[in-house]
Parts: C-alpha cells; structure tokens; sequence
C-alpha cells in the first residue's frame, strides 16, 4: 500500500491509486483478504453503487423484495437501511469479511467497490448477482457535498485516514478533486462503466440501473429488481398491493421520518439522517455553475466515448 500513489480525496479523506481508482486504505486493506477469504455463493445478491447514487434506497428496497409483508414488523421500522444489508468492504478487519459466512443463503450483500476490484468469484459467473445504480455526476457530487457536511469525522476514523486534513473544502476545491476522480472509489464515470460493460455482457449477471429511472418508475423499477434477483412478485402480491406498500415504505419521506434514521446511528457511526435528504434531480444547479456543470460533463463524455453509457 504504501507504494501506491496517494492524493487527497473528497471527502477529505488520504486516497490511493490503485488499478485505476482512488481508495481509502480501509478498502485497499479489505481488497487482499476478501480476495482470499470472501466465498461468494451462486445465491449471493450484490448491491452494488458508487457512494451517493441511491445505495440507501437501493438496499431498503432489495431488502423488502424478500420479505412477504410490509407490517408494523417489518425490520426497516426499527433498522437503518446499511444495518440491514452490510457492505463487503466495512467488513472488520479481525474477521477479514467471514461475517459473512454466517449470513444464511439467499445473502443480500453491497459494496462501493470498483467491478475489477469485487472478489473474483463474483465476477468469474459462479458467484450470484449484481444489481447496480448509477446516478448523474452532477447530483452525486452536491449529494457528497451535503453528506461530508455531516459526517466527515466519522468518515475519517471509518478509512483509517491518517493523513487526512481537517480543513473543510470549499465547493469549488471539492469539484476540482472530484473532477480528477478523487473520491472515494473514483472516478464515478469510470466505475459506473465497468458496470455497464459487465451488464451488456452478462445481462443476466448484471444489472445496471438509474437513480433517475427509479425516481420517475419506483414500482417498475422494484419489478424489474425483484425479477433479476429471482424473488418475482406472485401475482397474489400484486393483487394485494405488496409493490406498491413496499414503494411507499421505503419511500425517502417515510424512511426520513422513522426515529431510527432521526436519532439513530449506523453501526459505523455514521448518522441515519445524513443517509436521507432531497433525493430529486438537478439539485447540483443551486451550487454549480453552468460552466462547472458543462466541464464536468464534458470530462464525463471524453472518458464514456463509444460506451454508449450516458447519464
Ligand atoms: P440527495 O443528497 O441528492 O438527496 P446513498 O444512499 O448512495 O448514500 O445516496 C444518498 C442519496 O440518496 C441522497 O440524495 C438521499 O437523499 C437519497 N435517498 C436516500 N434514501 C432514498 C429513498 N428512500 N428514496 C430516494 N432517494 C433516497
């Protein structure tokens, strides 16, 4: 690791290069031992985003997918959305992701890592599903921007950060780094690709979904979910509503307002709260000019060429 080039990073957080990405050392550190230790299973699903995308909602709903009522006992009632479904790389460090190994089949599992970087026997076919979100950078960046407001302390102590400053960016240094692909996992536009090039080729491994889609279809989009992670609604459920109670239950206006995600904590530490804000698109417009929004998509389009990925 510490040959690796290091940078800082937004959040302000140390970042390495490494195979083309930036990382904490918390994940460079997790990225050797769930090489050789994580067992994927052909069972597994994988939630898979770049941080600020949708993983929240994305989990919430996943999560509900599989369980057959939306009840006062349903677990998002009492549990943050990240409590419910753990990310690879958080795994701790003693257990080197064998947590994991105790989770009963069929597992719900995320992770922000890169698609070249994922535990080989998720990619090589044997290893489950992978359902991915992306979302436009634009959106993604002000999403981070609200975010490390409200938890970079927590974010630095959580990646092992040692040479993080303590300075608070500004919006325009926060756009600078982000536009050279300095956050966490970045560059977005680079990682978003490698899952929409997974998903043209293994359509049934991989699918690659919008924020913006989810927003404008939320039960198409639970449909579609449902169907690629092989727990389709019966038609009984859909007769009775179990969609559209499960839209409506991890709707970001119900999800904000349960106690849990008001005082609550992850078990990272993170607040619940700073997990739920706007959610609409085009929020960057009230912080970016229109120049910044036009070199920033510009940077996006040179690095996307030919992918026909859009955002
Ligand atoms: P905004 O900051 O634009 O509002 P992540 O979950 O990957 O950390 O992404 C956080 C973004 O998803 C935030 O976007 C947040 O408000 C939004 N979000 C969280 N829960 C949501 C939900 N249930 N429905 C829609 N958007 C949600």
């Amino acid at each position: 690791m510490s040959s690796l080039p290091t940078a800082p990073g937004f959040p302000p957080l140390r970042l390495r290069r490494y195979a083309g990405f930036w990382l904490t050392d918390r994940t460079l550190k997790f990225l050797g031992a769930s090489h050789a230790r994580f067992s994927p299973r052909p069972t597994d699903v994988l939630l898979v985003s770049f941080p600020k995308t949708g993983t929240t909602w994305l989990k919430a709903l996943a999560f509900s997918a599989h369980l057959p009522s939306t009840g006062a006992d349903h677990p998002l009632h009492r549990n943050n959305p990240h409590d419910l479904v753990g990310f690879l790389e958080l795994a701790g460090e003693d257990d080197d992701g064998l947590i994991y190994e105790g989770i009963p089949s069929p597992r719900l599992l995320a992770a922000h890592l890169p698609y070249s970087l994922l535990p080989h026997g998720i990619t090589d076919g044997s290893g489950g599903r992978i359902v991915y979100v992306c979302r436009d950078p634009k959106d993604t960046l002000f999403s981070f921007w609200h975010f490390h407001e409200k938890t970079t302390a927590t974010l630095q102590r959580m990646a092992d950060d040692g040479g993080a400053s303590s300075a608070m960016p500004t919006f325009e240094e926060a756009f600078e780094l982000f536009c050279k692909g300095q956050s966490m996992a970045g560059p977005q536009w680079r990682h978003a690709l490698e899952y929409w090039e997974a998903s043209r080729l293994s359509p049934d491994q991989v699918l690659f979904l919008r924020y913006e889609d989810m927003l404008r279809d939320p039960e198409g989009s639970l449909r579609k979910m449902a169907v690629f992670m092989g727990c389709p609604f019966s038609p009984e459920e859909e007769e009775t509503g179990v969609v559209r109670d499960i839209v409506e239950l991890c709707s970001l206006g119900m999800l904000k307002g349960l106690e849990v995600n008001r005082s609550g904590r992850t078990m990272l530490g993170l607040k619940n709260e700073a997990f739920f804000r706007n959610g609409t698109v085009g929020d960057w417009s009230s912080c970016m000019t229109p120049a910044m929004a036009a070199r920033l998509d510009g940077i996006v389009a040179e690095a996307l060429e030919g992918s026909m990925l859009f955002f």
